[in-house]
């Protein structure tokens, strides 16, 4: 009788312990999550960015080497078009801390972050029809105005080079 009533305490203090490890344990786990998938975001929002800069690689290659592709700018430049309705969906969340470049303005400005992006799809529409026109001396220009849209994002909202995370 004394066994049994001892066991069922022991039991009973045991179980409430499980309740407070398991408790403890899921919520240091959705925390660890939270990391995660914000380590992930940068990492996605990084690639996003990653793809638009192979594709402005690879028309500055075809133009500076004259590389006969017909139709390549104009496809490169498409997919830079396309790629604008990636960046809001990428940077909607407010992380500006951690292995990345862009800084809080971003979230501070979100309206003047949105008109760099329409600004910058208007450059690569531009240039995807340029370049699929008949007058050639029109790449060009529609080629610098597109780098110029980078630059009119990455200025006000990405750190320069030397406070780059990649240089820690
Ligand atoms: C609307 C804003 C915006 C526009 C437009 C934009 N960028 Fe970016 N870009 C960023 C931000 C912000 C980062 C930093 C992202 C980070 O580190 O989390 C970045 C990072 C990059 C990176 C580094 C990615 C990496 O792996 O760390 C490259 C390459 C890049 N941009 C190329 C371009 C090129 C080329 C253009 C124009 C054709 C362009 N970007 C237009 C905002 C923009």
């Amino acid at each position: 009788m004394t066994r049994l009533r001892s066991t069922s305490l022991r039991s009973v203090t045991l179980s409430a312990g499980m309740v407070l490890f398991v408790l403890g344990t899921s919520s240091t786990a959705a925390l660890a999550d939270d990391h995660e998938a914000d380590d992930a975001r940068i990492k996605y929002r990084q690639s996003v960015m990653s793809t638009i800069g192979s594709n402005m690689g690879a028309i500055g290659d075809i133009m500076k080497n004259r590389l006969a592709l017909p139709g390549a700018i104009a496809n490169h430049a498409g997919q830079m078009a396309d790629a604008a309705a990636l960046i809001a969906p990428a940077f909607k969340k407010d992380l500006s801390e951690g292995r990345t470049d862009a800084k809080a303005e971003i979230w501070q400005d979100w309206a003047k972050f949105e008109s760099a992006i329409a600004k910058y799809e208007e450059a690569a529409r531009g240039l995807a029809i340029a370049a699929s026109g008949a007058d050639p001396s029109a790449v060009g220009p529609a080629m610098r105005a597109l780098g110029k849209s980078c630059g009119g994002c990455h200025k006000p909202f990405r750190k320069a080079k030397e406070d780059s995370f990649k240089k820690k």
